[in-house]
């Protein structure tokens, strides 16, 4: 931590910022979610170190195909993009964890401030440490907060914004959660500014099945770290061992599920409040949203923005969008 915060300060073209939305009551997130009648805990509880490096593993397991295929698709169209956005723009990203994808944008993009926004702090000051040394003509502003709810960004600029949510993180909240955010990012960015955003796209079973269910487990032991989490940082005391993965298409819903289920009865402890388990109970721990292109079109128009590009692979099963607004200033 020392060498981290040393580190941090030696590099000029680097500004560490800590959004007070970031510190909301998180204890209460999770005693309302373990307390309702179907259990639940966020998704944003899977990132704590181990899980934001778990995940960076799911990435590379060849059912995972969403982050290879849209990095294919952000290399092959990151000349145009580049084009249509212009260079020396304020570049921000939504989850810093994507340094690959930031890297293709940044060679093509050549932005004047890449602002990361991220809510695991020692995650984006490494991420954000190591591009800055990486690309010394880049002004690196991170920032952690919480994305998930409205916020303001702790710094001005005049430059054209360009909110990039890569990974289909959009999947995480659900459609009027969605429209909000999109409709949030509009005013975030401005008339003048775009959203650049990956959207995985409704598939066949088989396949999202697959892509949430690894055949080396790596989905299964991500979702299982939730647990190790609030072990660690939220004084519980679940027994990994005492839990499933499941995770499941649901196609009247047009969405993966995940869970953890209990593999027996059982009773667990968090942040002082005890929880009892009935054999075969779950926590709901994440909604993955699947999207039409047309679906995920009309929402942005309703979110303001009037105007788009888009690209897809040749299966159509993952795309990219840029938004953008065009009419009377504000
Ligand atoms: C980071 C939310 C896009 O939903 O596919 C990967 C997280 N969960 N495998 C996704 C995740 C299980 C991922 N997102």
């Amino acid at each position: 931590m020392f060498d981290k915060e040393s580190a941090l300060n030696s590099v000029p073209s680097l500004y560490l910022y800590d959004h007070s939305n970031a510190q909301q009551d998180v204890r209460e997130e999770i005693i309302q979610g373990l307390s309702a009648q179907q259990k639940y805990i966020s998704p944003k509880f899977f990132y704590d170190e181990t899980g934001s490096r778990l995940f960076t593993d799911i990435t590379r397991q060849p059912e995972y195909y969403l982050t290879r295929t849209e990095t294919r698709l952000l290399k092959r169209h990151a000349a145009e993009i580049g084009t249509l956005v212009g260079k020396d723009s304020l570049l921000i990203e939504y989850g810093s964890g994507n340094s690959e994808k930031i890297r293709i944008l940044l060679d093509s993009l050549k932005p004047g401030i890449y602002a990361p926004l991220d809510i695991s702090r020692d995650y984006l000051a490494e991420a954000a440490l190591a591009l800055a040394q990486e690309y010394p003509w880049l002004e690196v502003r991170a920032t952690c907060v919480d994305f998930t709810t409205e916020f303001d960004l702790p710094f001005v600029s005049r430059r054209r914004h360009i909110s990039f949510f890569p990974g289909s993180g959009v999947g995480n909240f659900n459609r009027p959660e969605a429209g909000e955010f999109l409709a949030r990012t509009r005013r975030l960015v401005g008339t003048q500014g775009c959203l650049l955003i990956g959207v995985d796209l409704k598939k066949d079973d088989a396949t999202l099945n697959a892509a949430y269910n690894d055949a080396r487990g790596v989905t299964a032991q991500f979702n299982l770290n939730v647990l190790a989490h609030l072990n660690r940082a939220y004084d519980a005391n679940f027994d990994l061992s005492l839990f499933a993965h499941r995770a499941a298409y649901n196609a009247v819903k047009g969405r993966v599920e995940m869970h953890l289920v209990s593999l027996r009865p059982q009773t667990v402890t968090v942040c002082g409040e005890t929880y009892r388990f009935r054999k075969d109970e779950s926590i709901h721990t994440e909604n993955s949203y699947k999207y039409d292109l047309e679906e995920f079109m009309s929402m942005a128009v309703a979110a303001g923005f009037n105007r788009a590009e888009y690209w897809v692979d040749d299966r159509s099963w993952f795309s990219v969008f840029l938004f953008y607004s065009e009419g009377e200033g504000d």
